[in-house]
C-alpha cells in the first residue's frame, strides 16, 4: 500500500512558535468544555448537542445584526444572503434532531436527576434571537437576572428594532403606506398583528413585479419562521419521545408548555396574507 507523505506535497508539519488550527479556532478551549456530571454513556451526547445547537445560535445571532444593519441602511439585497442563511443554520438544527433521538427515555433517566433545575429554557442566545426577530417577551428576562451580563444585552436587544421592525421601516421608506404608529410603536413590547401592515404585505403580494425588493424580503422572513417552527416541533416531538408529559427541569409543564410555543406567530401579518389574497 502507498504511503502517502504530506510533507513531500508541501504541507506545513511544524508549528512550534506558529499558530496552527487549533490555536486558531481554540480547539482546547471547546474540546474542554463538556463536564459530564456522572458516569451514564449518553450524557456527552446531550451536552454536545446543546453545546453545538449554542454555537450555531451564536452564528444567527451574529447573521440576524449584520442582517438588521443591512436593512437600516437601505442595503435589503445583502441582508437576503444573511437571512438565507440563518433558515440553513435552522435547516441544520433540525438535523441535529436526528442525533438525539437516537436516545432512549431509559438512557435519558440515568443522568436526568443530574441536570439539576437548568434547562434550555434558561439559553440567553435562544431568549436573544426570539426578541432579535421580534417575539419580545420581558418575562422570559426573569432566568436571567442572576447575570447582569446576559441581562444587559438582553435589555439591550429590547431597546433596538427587530428584524421585523427594520423590515417595515424599510418598506415605509419605500414608500408604502406602512401605519406611523408601527414606526413609532414602543419596541420593548412584543409585536401584535396589525390590520394596516397586513394591507401593505397585500400590495405587495397582489404586484410582486412592483414591489420585488419588498416581495423578496417577505419570502426570506417567512423562510426563516419556517425552519424556526420546525425546529420547535422537531424539538417538542423529540422531548415527548424521550420524557412524555412529564416536567421539564426547567420546571414548566414540559410539553404541553413547549406545545404553546407553538402557536407563536413571529410576522402574523405574512402568514395571514396567504388567506386573503
Ligand atoms: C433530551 C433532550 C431534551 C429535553 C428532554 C428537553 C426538554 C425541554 C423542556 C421540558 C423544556 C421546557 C422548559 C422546562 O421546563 O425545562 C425545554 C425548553 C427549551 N429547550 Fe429543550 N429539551 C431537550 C433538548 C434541547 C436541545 C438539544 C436544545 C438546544 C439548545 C434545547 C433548547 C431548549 C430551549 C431553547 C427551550 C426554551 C423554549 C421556549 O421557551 O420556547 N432543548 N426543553
Amino acid at each position: 500500500m502507498t504511503q502517502v507523505d504530506p510533507a513531500k506535497d508541501g504541507a506545513e508539519m511544524s508549528f512550534e512558535g506558529r499558530m496552527s488550527y487549533g490555536d486558531y479556532l481554540g480547539i482546547d478551549a471547546i474540546l474542554g468544555a463538556q463536564h459530564p456530571r456522572g458516569d451514564a454513556h449518553d450524557e456527552m451526547l446531550f451536552i454536545i448537542q446543546h453545546q453545538t445547537s449554542e454555537l450555531w445560535m451564536r452564528l444567527a445571532l451574529h447573521e440576524l445584526d449584520a442582517a438588521r444593519v443591512c436593512i437600516a441602511q437601505g442595503r435589503a439585497r445583502e441582508a437576503f444572503k444573511m437571512l438565507t442563511r440563518i433558515a440553513r443554520i435552522f435547516e441544520q438544527l433540525n438535523s441535529a434532531w436526528d442525533v438525539l433521538r437516537t436516545m432512549t427515555p431509559s438512557e435519558y433517566t440515568r443522568f436526568r436527576d443530574d441536570l439539576g433545575q437548568s434547562s434550555g429554557f434558561q439559553s440567553h442566545q435562544y431568549r436573544l434571537i426570539e426578541f432579535a426577530v421580534g417575539n419580545r417577551n420581558r418575562a422570559m428576562m426573569q432566568p436571567h437576572a442572576h447575570r447582569a451580563d446576559y441581562t444587559e444585552r438582553l435589555e439591550a436587544e429590547l431597546a433596538r428594532p427587530s428584524l421585523y421592525d427594520e423590515a417595515l421601516r424599510h418598506l415605509h421608506r419605500a414608500g408604502l403606506p406602512v401605519p406611523e404608529d408601527v414606526i413609532t410603536r414602543d419596541l420593548t413590547q412584543p409585536w401584535a398583528a396589525h390590520d394596516g401592515v397586513q394591507a401593505v404585505w397585500e400590495i405587495v403580494y397582489r404586484d410582486p413585479e412592483t414591489h420585488w425588493e419588498a416581495y423578496e424580503l417577505a419570502e426570506k422572513l417567512v423562510d426563516f419562521e419556517d425552519y424556526f417552527r420546525r425546529w420547535r416541533f422537531n424539538h417538542v416531538t423529540t422531548v415527548e419521545r424521550i420524557i412524555g408529559f412529564k416536567r421539564g427541569t426547567g420546571g414548566t409543564s414540559g410539553v404541553q408548555y413547549l406545545r404553546k410555543m407553538l402557536e407563536v406567530e413571529l410576522f402574523p401579518e405574512l402568514w395571514h396574507l396567504r388567506t386573503s389574497l
